[in-house]
């Protein structure tokens, strides 16, 4: 048997990591500016995570959700210490679809309204509901025909109300800030206006924070940048650091009920030991204000250099170039040992890495994307002549 063949491959085979940095089968060291598609947030192989999880799973890796499990009440505790959500429930599942999945069921069990309004461009995930909010045609299948969305664009208030004036909407689901798009910042008064047009039409507002939260973009949660607070939050990603687990924080108005949502791997001891690791490390290496200051000079440094627009907050950010980006990736790649995201914008990349990212590896990042827009420069050039 033979890997089902979705993927198109990098073409490197990483064996080992540590931090920032990824090892392939030759000895290379690589930066990772991608963090594994936005999940390492602690860094690769960090050692309180690694035996947070050794130790749980010679202890007690996993009940069913049919017995108490201290270690995932421990969890859900700090997270709701760590984030300001103290008065939030929380539901564990096991990746970022689940956690969209289940956060759309409760606005509709809570509200009894079919409708869902979403953003133009945002990405959900692969699961049907998550599929049905995600603006991508090319990934549903025949068998996803069901279409109860209302996609609206970005910063569009009107459109946002006449959608929500029918009174069939359960709710409105928006990322923190658009990731796979190409990083699009939904304004404060856009995120606003989705919190208090919500409360006029008895519609419920998620945040989206799959690939945002988790302190990415120097705050706890990139809605928090609005002084918003949705109804429904989702996480996922660097949640678990690579341990796959998700989760939706839940407001105290929604009460629940036995048999309103399950699962058999969510929250399972092991990955709850996994999660509470990853929240300490959050706060004894103050990731999240190291998130803010790396991010912060990344951001003024690389508006300084020739791109359509830079874009983004703290660790979360996307440059868009005139050109597609294909060559200057794999410039960065070759020859600086660096690795970094595309978007669904073949023009933009987009830099995504463990929140630990140090000064120096941000400068050397810098460095050598300079010298790399140079080479593209001049290789326009003698294709020109
Ligand atoms: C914003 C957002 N939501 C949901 C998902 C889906 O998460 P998963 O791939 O864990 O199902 C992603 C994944 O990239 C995402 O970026």
């Amino acid at each position: 048997m033979i890997p089902f063949d979705v993927y198109p491959l990098q073409p490197i085979t990483p064996i080992k990591a540590q931090g920032c940095y990824v090892w392939d089968d030759k000895g290379n060291r690589y930066l990772d500016l991608y963090g594994g598609h936005a999940v390492i947030s602690i860094g690769h192989s960090q050692p309180e995570f690694v035996q947070a999880i050794t130790q749980q799973t010679g202890t007690m890796g996993f009940y069913s959700n049919s017995v108490q499990n201290p270690v995932q009440v421990a969890m859900a505790k700090k997270l709701g210490e760590l984030s300001g959500y103290e008065d939030y429930q929380l539901f564990m599942i096991n990746s970022g679809a689940e956690a969209v999945e289940n956060a759309i069921k409760l606005a509709s069990f809570q509200t009894g309204k079919q409708k869902v309004i979403s953003i133009t461009k945002g990405f959900h995930g692969r699961t049907s509901l998550a599929l049905g909010v995600t603006d991508n045609p090319k990934l549903s299948a025949p068998v996803n025909t069901v279409h109860n969305t209302v996609f609206i664009e970005m910063e569009d208030v009107d459109a946002l109300e006449t959608a929500l004036a029918k009174n069939d909407v359960a709710a409105v689901i928006i990322e923190g800030i658009q990731g796979i798009a190409g990083i699009y910042e939904p304004s404060v008064s856009f995120l606003q206006s989705i919190q208090t047009l919500c409360k006029t039409y008895g519609a419920l507002f998620i945040a989206d924070e799959i690939q945002s939260g988790y302190g990415r973009t120097g705050k706890f949660f990139a809605h928090q940048y609005a002084n918003v607070k949705p109804d429904l939050i989702t996480v996922a990603k660097g949640m678990g650091n690579g341990f796959p687990i998700g989760g939706v924080l839940i407001s105290p108005e929604i009460k629940p009920y036995y048999g309103m949502l399950g699962t058999t791997f969510g929250g399972t001891h092991l990955g709850s030991a996994a999660g509470l690791a990853v929240l300490n490390v959050l706060e004894s290496e103050n990731l999240i204000e190291n998130a803010n200051q790396v991010g912060d000079y990344l951001l003024s440094e690389l508006n300084k250099l020739e791109a359509v627009e830079v874009r983004g907050r703290g660790l979360m950010i996307g440059v868009e170039f005139s050109y597609p980006i294909k060559e200057l990736r794999k410039t960065l790649l070759e020859d600086h040992k660096i690795f970094t995201g595309v978007a669904s914008n073949p023009h933009v990349i987009r830099v995504l890495p463990p929140l630990s990212l140090s000064m120096e590896q941000a400068l050397y990042f810098l460095e050598s994307l300079k010298s790399t827009i140079k080479k593209a420069k001049k290789h326009e050039a003698v294709s020109i002549h």
